[in-house]
């Protein structure tokens, strides 16, 4: 996606430094940085502290620290231990764990050394793969947006809500949620965006308003207690989200508030989609509310809030009194009995064990 007027992706090798860049997405809106990613712990700090990420981005990310830990330490031993220390780093996004599963997978059986060149090229596989996806997403959620529009007055946009961050900063380039908006766009199709904030960390705030301006599609940031209001009110036509794990069941598990706008969506008659790469797909679950592992994240992150001053400088405020105690899980699951479907690489289906089976019918086992 296009940034100023340069392309860019989430993540990339430079061939000519010959090391991995990802855009540091901590400082996002406020300042565009880039920084390199040399050394296991420099990974491993990039993911659990957040610089990268989104359900597929983090699972890109995983993949290239093996490579970057294998031309430092091809052993099985460190093989071993990168997996484990970057499983632990976020527990919900099931990405990260078959990315991790599919490099160990890969490099085990090899020779130490091979084993480095062999990580680099699966690592840029599995980003390629993830761009494909995400396109093939867009081409398939068009068609949603295509047959809402065909309903409308042809001067009115159609309506979208999106909750978090679910575009391209999300995932190697495109995005999940909003590749089918990137898509309508681009066919002419008028589309404005309600973007949820998304408390604590505001990646609707600092991330989905921030790449929207930069393609220039029309969208209006929202509090995250608005969408129901603008439901009411009939200014939404479509939800789509993405999601950080799906179970074979097609329970969705996303960041915080997303069950609370699929139960308005619900209450509205308004069609509440999910979008998603077949990666997202837990297949040894089935029930997402009792299975589901829930990341919870430090507490400092709803006691505090990070702002630009008037100054222009970035700072970080405390909104609460001293010591409050908190509770901060930071994703919720949305029974699939609220998604009115899934929009996934290889096409739309419903959210049930049913519907991915026949997409997937390679995953699914009774
Ligand atoms: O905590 P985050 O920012 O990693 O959570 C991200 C989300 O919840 C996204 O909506 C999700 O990963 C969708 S994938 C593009």
């Amino acid at each position: 996606m296009i940034v100023g007027n340069q392309h860019y992706r989430s993540i990339w090798f430079d061939e000519q430094s010959q090391h991995v860049k990802i855009i540091d997405q901590r400082w996002l809106p406020h300042r565009f940085s880039i920084v390199e990613l040399t050394n296991r712990d420099a990974f491993i700090a990039a993911i659990g502290d957040m610089w990268v990420r989104g359900a597929p981005l983090i699972g890109a990310t995983a993949a290239y620290a093996f490579y970057v830990q294998m031309t430092k330490d091809p052993s099985h031993q460190s093989l071993d231990q990168t997996y484990d220390i970057l499983l632990a780093t976020r527990p919900t996004a099931v990405n990260l764990q078959w990315a991790l599963n599919d490099m160990r997978a890969l490099l085990a059986p090899l020779p130490e050394g091979e084993r480095p060149e062999a990580a680099l090229t699966r690592a840029r596989q599995i980003c390629e793969q993830d761009v494909e996806c995400n396109r093939m997403i867009g081409v398939h959620g068009l068609t949603l947006i295509k047959k809402i529009a065909a309903h409308k007055n042809p001067f009115e946009p159609v309506n979208i809500l999106t909750h978090c961050n679910a575009g391209w900063l999300a995932t190697v380039d495109w995005g999940t949620a909003t590749s089918p908006i990137y898509h309508a766009v681009q066919e002419d199709i008028g589309v404005h965006i309600y973007v949820d904030e998304t408390r604590p960390r505001n990646q609707g705030a600092q991330l989905t308003a921030w790449e929207l301006a930069q393609q220039n599609i029309s969208h209006q940031l929202i509090v995250d207690n608005a969408g129901g209001h603008f439901m009411q009110q009939g200014d939404i036509d479509l939800v789509i989200t993405g999601t950080d794990r799906t179970t074979g069941s097609g329970d969705v598990c996303n960041k915080i508030g997303t069950y609370l706008k699929a139960l308005a969506a619900h209450d509205n008659n308004i069609p509440f989609y999910v979008a998603l790469p077949s990666t997202t797909i837990d297949w040894s679950l089935s029930d997402g509310i009792a299975q589901i592992p829930i990341e919870q994240r430090d507490g400092l992150e709803v006691t505090k809030i990070w702002g630009k001053l008037g100054d222009g400088s970035v700072a970080q405020v405390q909104i609460c009194p001293d010591n409050t105690p908190v509770a901060n899980p930071a994703f919720d699951v949305t029974p699939a009995r609220l998604v009115t479907g899934l929009i996934t690489e290889r096409g739309i289906c419903d959210a049930s064990k049913q519907g991915l089976r026949e997409l997937f019918p390679e995953f699914s086992h009774d």
